[in-house]
């Protein structure tokens, strides 16, 4: 049986804003990606994932789209983006897109012209509703703090928006809008794009009638199911996008999923029905939580990976991650990004990039990147931060109190431009960058880490070779090895005919790993971040090795 394409693929996330800027106006752009692709093929990577490149007032970093078939001005042109695709595919690399559906800003044309009166064409293409009590229609909180409806006096109504105020929600109850963003996907897929990543798109349906909700506030954890995120009913639509769009084209489709359980996720990903091929679960990202430390919680992470890798098995197939655009480094809060940075950034890479799936890489995940030093409020671009400090501001915090609350798990500690050479903006720009480069670009940057064969990046470059090389690290069934270790993440990978072990200390201490069931000493050695000290049965601080069996 032949496989999808998809299945042994390796994605890279590009942020664009962040990636390099071709023109020194501080932002990155797309000539400034062309210019970065040689560099992509060098870490072996073969699917670029770039986050949104459409017109946008950049309100949420252009997850606010106000014309989906333009491109951001401040990215370049239409001829770029057709340049780029030429050039990515020369290389063999594909694009897949960053689909925002949920939502468009209220900058584009359809919103400006529902807003207008409550009987134009467009009335209905957003989700309008009446006050009540002289307030917005219900409870229910934006995702970015604050009341989620926003009044506007034209209709005397308000509008919801799930995402930021400028981010309305399309009203996808009605069908011209279905048709018209199947339309624009379709424009997008017969230029040549690959397929694309699918943003928010858990919350296309909201509960009919709007009721109030029991806790508003609380939703990413004691609400299993609010109103506007997986809402019963969601299927059809997903189905109905599905059969008039992707179904009908060989791409690669990764849906956001927020408040999809494993056993949901069939229903997501099974490969007859043509909806999506994986889904970017968020019980993983929960784990990260809004916590001050957001320390690495071993035996949870084990059970929520073990899980959807055992659940998907034969029913759909899995999109391996640690780090995006939306969560803090992964050396920062996982690992030790002080004692055991190189080892600690192998480590974690080793445990998530060899499960079965396919591996995202986030840019500047591969040189083992940190959170930034923050230090101010001001420091801060991203407008979840902005809502969130006005509104404890107002409630009495100070801003030590805020910062205190946000600093290692901001979204913006990992939006910070990609980190090129030593100089110091990082060789991102020759103008003054939108978001500081951190200032460890000094030494930790892609110029040091190519000339260096044990760098971060030279391991990623190997473990992306080991992959292609053993299709049973890709296709393979997973298992849990050493399930209750306390330090230890460890499984196997079994194909037809042979066996891989994948070992990683994820602690600071050294961990003995006798109790494995696989013969250690017999075992020959594939990889691993440091040196073979001739010790088959322990691992040092954040040691990471991957054995094939010999059994
Ligand atoms: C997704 C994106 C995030 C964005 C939000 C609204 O979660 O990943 O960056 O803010 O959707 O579009
Ligand atoms: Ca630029």
């Amino acid at each position: 049986m032949t496989q999808p394409w998809w299945k042994d693929a390796v994605v890279y996330q590009v942020y664009p804003l962040s990636f390099n800027d071709s023109n020194g106006d501080g932002i990155g752009d797309l000539p400034g990606i062309i210019e970065k692709l040689d560099y992509l093929k060098e870490l072996g990577i073969n699917v670029i994932w770039l986050s949104p490149i459409f017109r946008s007032p950049n309100d949420d970093n252009g997850y606010d789209v106000s014309d989906y078939q333009a491109i951001m001005a401040e990215f370049g042109t239409m001829a770029d983006f057709d340049r780029l695709l030429a050039e990515a595919h020369a290389r063999g690399i594909r694009i897949l897109l960053d689909l925002v559906l949920n939502h468009t800003s209220d900058e584009h044309a359809w919103f400006q012209e529902s807003r207008q009166s409550r009987d134009n064409p467009k009335s209905d293409w957003y989700i309008w509703r009446d006050g009540k009590a002289g307030g917005p229609p219900n409870n229910w909180e934006s995702i970015f703090s604050g009341s989620a409806w926003r009044y506007y006096e034209d209709r005397d109504q308000y509008c919801l928006h799930l995402f930021s105020s400028k981010q309305p929600d399309l009203n996808w109850e009605n069908q011209d809008v279905r048709e018209a963003l199947y339309t624009m996907i379709r424009w997008w897929l017969d230029k040549g794009v690959d397929g694309f990543r699918i943003d928010a798109i858990t919350h296309i349906r909201k509960e009919q009638g709007f009721p109030d909700m029991p806790n508003p506030k609380g939703l990413e954890v004691v609400n299993a199911t609010p109103m506007h995120r997986n809402v019963e009913g969601i299927q059809p639509y997903i189905a109905d996008l599905g059969a008039n769009t992707f179904a009908h084209y060989d791409i690669m489709t990764v849906g956001e999923a927020a408040g999809v359980s494993v056993d949901d996720a069939p229903n997501w990903v099974a490969p007859e029905q043509h909806k999506f091929n994986m889904l970017f679960q968020f019980e993983q990202i929960k784990l990260w939580g809004s916590d001050v430390d957001a320390a690495l919680n071993l035996p949870a992470l084990r059970d929520t990976l073990t899980r959807w890798q055992k659940g998907l098995e034969g029913q759909g197939w899995n999109a391996l991650f640690v780090e995006n655009h939306d969560i803090a480094r992964v050396v920062s809060t996982w690992g030790n990004a002080e004692q055991y940075w190189r080892e600690s950034a192998t480590a974690i890479a080793t445990m998530y990039f060899l499960m079965q799936g396919t591996p995202f890489i986030y840019q500047g995940q591969e040189l083992g990147m940190t959170n930034f030093p923050f230090e101010r409020l001001d420091q801060f671009d991203d407008v979840a931060v902005r809502n969130l400090a006005a509104e404890e501001m107002a409630n009495g915090w100070t801003e030590a109190d805020i910062l205190e609350q946000i600093r290692n798990s901001a979204r913006d500690n990992a939006r910070t431009p990609m980190q090129w050479d030593s100089s110091p903006n990082g060789g991102f720009t020759s103008g003054t960058p939108w978001l500081a480069v951190n200032p460890n670009t000094e030494w930790l940057n892609a110029e040091q880490q190519r000339r260096d064969p044990n760098s971060v990046f030279a391991f990623y470059q190997q473990l992306i070779r080991l992959r292609a090389e053993h299709s049973s690290l890709v296709h393979g069934h997973y298992d849990l090895e050493l399930p209750t270790h306390d330090q230890v993440y460890a499984y196997t990978r079994t194909g037809t005919d042979d066996r891989y072990l994948v070992l990683t200390n994820l602690s600071d201490e050294p961990a003995d790993i006798s109790a494995c069931k696989v013969d250690l000493e017999a075992a020959e050695r594939l990889l691993g971040n440091l040196d073979d000290n001739g010790q088959p049965s322990t691992l040092r601080p954040w040691e990471a090795r991957v054995l094939r069996c010999a059994d």
